[in-house]
C-alpha cells in the first residue's frame, strides 16, 4: 500500500512538473498565425529559418520583439515584398518551376551587392 502511495505521489509530481514546464515555454508562435498575407501556414516554421540563414539575420531584424503578427516594422513589410517579387519571378520560368530563393539574391547579407568586387 505504501509503496502504491509513493508511486502516486512520484506519478503526480511529474505531471506536475511537466505543465510547469509547459506553460514556462508557452505555445509556439508558428500553431495559430493570426497575420498571415502572402504565405500558407504550413511550413512557416523552415520558412522563417530559411530567411534567416538567407540575409544572415536574426528574427528581430524584420519582427517587433515578442510580437511576430505585428506589421509595424519596416522590414517586414519590405519582406512582405520580395515574397511577392519571388513569387512573380518564379512565375516566368519556361519549366514553371521555382528556380530563385532569398539566397540567389542575398546569399546571407541583408543588402545584396549590385556590382562584383573589383579585380584583383
Ligand atoms: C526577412 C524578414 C523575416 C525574418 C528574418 C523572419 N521573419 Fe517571420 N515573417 C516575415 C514576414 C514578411 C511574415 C508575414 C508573412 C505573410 O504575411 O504571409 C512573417 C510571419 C511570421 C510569423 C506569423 C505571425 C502571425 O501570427 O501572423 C511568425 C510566427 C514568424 N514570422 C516567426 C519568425 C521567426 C521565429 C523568425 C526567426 C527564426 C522569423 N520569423 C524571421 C518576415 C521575416
Ligand atoms: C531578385 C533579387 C532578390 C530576391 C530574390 C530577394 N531579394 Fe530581398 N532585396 C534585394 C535587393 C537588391 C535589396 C536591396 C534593395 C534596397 O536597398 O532598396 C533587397 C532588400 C531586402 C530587404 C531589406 C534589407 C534592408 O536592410 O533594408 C529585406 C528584408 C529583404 N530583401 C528580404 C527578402 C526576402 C525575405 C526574400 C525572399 C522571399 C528576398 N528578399 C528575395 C533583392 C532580392
Amino acid at each position: 500500500m505504501r509503496k502504491v502511495v509513493l508511486l502516486l505521489i512520484f506519478v503526480l509530481s511529474f505531471s506536475l512538473f511537466a505543465q510547469e514546464k509547459e506553460k514556462k515555454k508557452g505555445p509556439s508562435p508558428f500553431t495559430s498565425p493570426k497575420n498571415l498575407k502572402v504565405l500558407p501556414s504550413e511550413g512557416l516554421q523552415a520558412t522563417m529559418q530559411g530567411y534567416r540563414a538567407a540575409l544572415g539575420v536574426m528574427c528581430t531584424y524584420c519582427h517587433v520583439q515578442g510580437d511576430f503578427a505585428n506589421d509595424e516594422h519596416p522590414k517586414k513589410v519590405i519582406a512582405r515584398n520580395m515574397i511577392r517579387m519571388l513569387g512573380d519571378i518564379n512565375s516566368r520560368f519556361p519549366d514553371g518551376k521555382a528556380h530563385v530563393s532569398c539566397y540567389t539574391c542575398h546569399r546571407g547579407e541583408a543588402e545584396p551587392k549590385m556590382t562584383p568586387p573589383a579585380a584583383q
